[in-house]
């Protein structure tokens, strides 16, 4: 459920709906990293300050205080245009969703004890750990935080029911807008599912302090980014979000494999989730996408209020029983920077993406003064991250600092190195 924002607060994708917006920090600029690896963590705080931390820092002129634009968004005209939206929605999103007879499920991807036998999935399972067996501790962290973010799906759906229009009012409203939602959370159901059973297998995992972990976010709960009842605002997070979670999966899905760590099965598991994430994200995109044709000046401001904003994702909510917050959540975006599931680069490519599928740039008629500012804004966004960037891994190659070992109780307090400022 897997950012945002203008100069972003870099996040860790999950293909969720819900993360908080609204609150704006400054943080410091970037500090550096060492050896191409992402600096990481305030000695003192144990706050990272890695590549991560550094292209979440924007400075004031970034932000446009429109925070009393958003209602501009579930006026009833506005809305009637979502609602002529729904056979559109009927003939290019619905059948996105796949049929539960031609769905993959979890035991089509793990041992299953009723069609191998006793033997047969014991013998399964040994397989299973063996290739386990080989996975870098920070690659099990990013995906204990996978798993962690998608089997705190009940929260997201409650995302999609508080947008206007588009919500499923009753839990069986038959519209095309409802039945997305539905299909999508259905789908969505089995990445989480398969995830945790292969942790579970693979003996590598403390899966206890994990379901503590899981239990802790759905409790705690997310707030929906940006303006909380206007759908244009979250399809536009949902459509980036689906995007990095898949390429999160994927990437996981090649360091994981046979020219990575060796755990072919659990890169098939990644790819598998990664590719239904590009179906969503499909979805996603060719409704923002119709949003661009139907109203462009509306859907540019949108796409440039989420960037401008920093988009949590779900995993910035995470407690694992000792961090939470942001003393988690940057920690932990080092490590994905580091272990190289999610990366700045990514970040940057998906925004970079986003604008030339939306034609952002050849936007022009109709638009006005702060349509252009937006849409001005928005395309000179990439070049201002990759330069962010280029500084920051500059000024890390500079730097001397020594790794620091830091313990994760998801794997049993094994530790993973991260680069600490002097
Ligand atoms: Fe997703
Ligand atoms: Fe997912």
């Amino acid at each position: 459920m897997a950012l945002a924002a203008t100069l972003l607060r870099f996040g860790y994708p999950s293909c969720k709906p819900n993360a908080p917006a609204g609150t704006f920090r400054y943080s410091k600029p970037p500090t550096p990293a060492v050896n191409g690896v992402l600096p990481t963590i305030n000695r003192s705080s144990w706050r990272c300050t890695a590549v991560a931390t550094a292209i979440r820092w924007r400075g004031k002129k970034d932000v446009v205080e429109d925070e009393d634009e958003w209602p501009s968004y579930v006026t009833p005209e506005r809305l009637d245009v979502l609602r002529e939206m729904e056979p559109w929605v009927e003939e290019h999103v619905l059948p996105l969703l796949k049929p539960v007879e031609a769905s993959w499920q979890p035991s089509d991807l793990l041992p299953d004890p009723a069609a191998l036998g006793s033997d047969g999935f014991h013998a399964a399972c040994l397989d299973l750990r063996a290739g386990a067996a080989g996975v870098p501790d920070e690659l099990l962290v990013c995906l204990v935080a996978n798993m962690v973010t998608e089997e705190a799906l009940p929260t997201y759906p409650s995302g999609l029911n508080r947008f206007e229009v588009v919500r499923d009012s009753t839990g069986a409203d038959a519209t095309a807008w409802a039945r997305w939602i539905r299909g999508w959370s259905a789908e969505e159901n089995r990445h989480g599912d398969l995830l945790n059973r292969y942790m579970h297998l693979s003996a590598r995992f403390d899966m206890r302090e994990v379901e503590r972990t899981v239990q802790r976010l759905i409790r705690d709960g997310m707030r929906v980014p940006g303006p909380v009842r206007s759908p244009l605002h979250g399809f536009v997070y949902l459509t980036f979000q689906e995007r990095a979670t898949a390429i999160a999966h994927g990437n996981t899905a090649r360091l994981t494999g046979t020219r990575g760590a060796g755990d072919a099965a659990l890169a098939r598991i990644c790819g598998t989730v990664a590719a239904d994430e590009k179906r969503h994200e499909e979805a996603y995109t060719r409704i923002v996408g119709r949003l661009f044709e139907l109203e462009p000046d509306a859907a540019v401001r949108a796409m440039a209020y989420m960037m401008r904003r920093q988009i949590d994702m779900p995993t910035a909510f995470i407690n694992d029983g000792r961090h939470s917050g942001r003393e988690f959540y940057d920690r932990f975006i080092a490590i994905a920077q580091q272990a190289g599931t999610y990366t700045i680069s990514d970040y940057r490519g998906i925004i970079e993406h986003l604008i030339r599928q939306w034609g952002v740039e050849e936007l022009a008629a109709g638009l006005s003064g702060e349509g252009r500012q937006a849409r001005d804004y928005l395309c000179a966004l990439p070049n201002k991250i990759q330069r962010m960037e280029e500084k920051v891994l500059d000024r890390a190659a500079k730097a001397r600092n020594k790794p620091t070992p830091i313990p994760i109780n998801w794997i049993f307090d094994r530790t993973i190195s991260v680069l600490l400022p002097d």
